[in-house]
């Protein structure tokens, strides 16, 4: 790639500053707010719901053990239509534990109850907040109340993931999960058009890894087995387990655990011990890092597994099957964000860490990975136009971080990957940019015509914005301010009506 520079911003100060007082401090109140005020023009093409989710814990919470991935879910969306900025909306997904934690009537529990922090997707007429690890899925109003347990219709009871795969050919879902009391297995699971799963396979794995993203191709599943594990003997501790019996309570519990089925009770009392508590998953090198190509409609024993250098990788860029001119897939090709480790000794969550964006060529006929780098500049958030998921793609964005301390800053990447191209843009030299996510002017708009959206903090003026830019140029094409402070979280999506 060639590239064209932007500055690194300022840097931030330490996770557990930033949770008190920075940018990631919770907030304590729900809000409703109308009259928004909008500089720039709001295309008139955006009708429906910006919403994004995250981890804003419930009330205080303790410094010396909190892990910001595990806080109470919250939403906070902007409904965008004719032009204008109707609303502005934050609320907590109420699972049982932060129902409980809110003074209301928790929701009817068909699952683990983890907060459901993580994203926000629309499937079969459904908003649904979702995350990983066998926690429950929660269907939200368009108003982003929460309605309640979301399983599939019974389909899928065990839990989902927060980075489904949408085939705009087909409708259907593509879906990796996975549990701590399943291991050795994840599960793959098809959700058809209407919402119910058609297919659901399990596929061999390594331990008891955490599986946060996936790939999905024309042909193929991409499963990513990489070394961060379920840690019982940490998950004991979060839950006051006393440290002089967490030896042979860790040594009695891993022989039951995926032998001796873990009930509900059980599984919601361990996760509600979690809440807003440590992470029960570490670094765990001697785990292989490999990714899986499992044919689309494949069984776990026609997965073919890759090994590949020690890495972990939160989240895929894109992923496409190489095809050569006879028509015969040859490769497999995954663009993904690359971590040498993470979560080895990072108490609160991942700081400090070094990224690049890598691209991996698994060679269907020789059985070989190979790993390049598209860009060693530090980054994530990764995002395509998906209306070309599974298919050759042109254009990627990210969220740059700053190199010193890893946290997202002001700088958003481009990429073309047909001229090799990579544009570097800063929104400000005090600015932190979260996940931007592109939508396209009309359904069949050219892959870059459209803009991207997500929020921004300005670390001058303390003031946070749904920011729309140009996709092509990154120019701000609209900026609708928000009377309120939006945390940093993870992952939005555009909700169309
Ligand atoms: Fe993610």
């Amino acid at each position: 790639m060639t590239t064209t520079e932007s500055t690194p911003t300022a840097a931030a100060a330490p996770m557990t500053e930033l949770l008190a007082g920075g940018a990631y401090d919770p907030v304590q109140a729900e809000e409703t707010i109308t009259a928004l005020r909008v500089t720039g023009t709001i295309p008139e093409y955006l009708d429906g719901r910006y919403v994004r989710n995250g981890p804003n814990p419930i009330g205080p919470v303790d410094a010396a053990t909190f892990h910001y991935f595990m806080g109470d879910g919250m939403v906070h969306g902007v409904r965008l239509r004719g032009g204008r900025a109707e609303w502005y909306r934050n609320r907590w997904v109420r699972s049982t534990d932060s129902a409980k934690a809110l003074g209301e009537p928790a929701p009817a529990s068909s699952g683990v109850s983890v907060a459901a922090n993580t994203t926000v997707i629309q499937h079969a007429g459904a908003t649904l907040a979702l995350v990983e690890a066998g926690g429950s899925a929660y269907a939200l109003t368009d108003e982003l109340e929460t309605v309640g347990v979301w399983n599939f219709q019974g389909t899928l009871p065990g839990g989902y993931t927060a980075h489904p795969k949408l085939d705009r050919a087909t409708g259907e879902l593509h879906a990796i999960s996975y549990r701590f009391d399943r291991p050795g297995r994840v599960q793959y699971s098809v959700v058809d058009p209407r919402g119910r799963a058609r297919r659901v396979v399990d596929v061999p794995v390594h331990g008891s890894p955490m599986v946060h993203d996936m790939g999905l191709t024309q042909g193929h599943v991409v499963v990513l087995d990489l070394p961060i594990e379920f840690d019982l003997g940490r998950a004991m501790r979060a839950v006051g387990v006393p440290p002089r019996i967490i030896g042979p309570a860790t040594r009695v519990a891993s022989r039951m655990i995926g032998r001796v089925p873990m009930n509900g009770r059980l599984a919601d009392l361990a996760a509600s011990r979690l809440r807003n508590g440590d992470m029960p998953y570490s670094w765990a090198p001697q785990h292989p890092s490999r990714l899986g190509v499992l044919p689309r409609e494949g069984s776990g024993v026609n997965v073919r597994w890759f090994e590949i250098d020690q890495c972990f990788i939160f989240h895929v860029l894109g992923a496409y099957d190489e095809v050569d001119e006879d028509g015969r897939v040859r490769a497999v090709i995954v663009d993904g964000v690359r971590y040498d480790s993470v979560f080895d000794d990072d108490a609160h969550g991942p700081e400090g860490l070094t990224t690049r964006l890598a691209r991996w060529r698994l060679d269907l006929v020789t059985g070989k990975a190979t790993d390049s780098t598209v860009d060693d500049r530090p980054q994530e958030f990764p995002r395509i136009d998906e209306r070309l998921l599974g298919n050759v793609y042109r254009y990627g964005y990210a969220t740059g971080l700053a190199p010193d301390t890893g946290f997202i800053d002001g700088r958003i990447v481009r990429y073309d990957f047909q001229t090799g191209q990579a544009t570097w843009h800063s929104l400000g030299s005090r600015v932190e940019v979260g996940e931007l996510v592109f939508v396209p002017s009309g359904p069949d708009a050219a892959e870059d015509d459209g803009v991207l959206m997500g929020f921004v903090h300005d670390g001058e003026t303390g003031a946070d914005r749904l920011e729309l830019l140009d996709a092509a140029t990154l120019e701000s094409v609209a900026q609708v301010h928000l009377p309120v402070r939006v945390p940093h979280g993870f992952h939005g999506n555009w909700l169309p009506s």
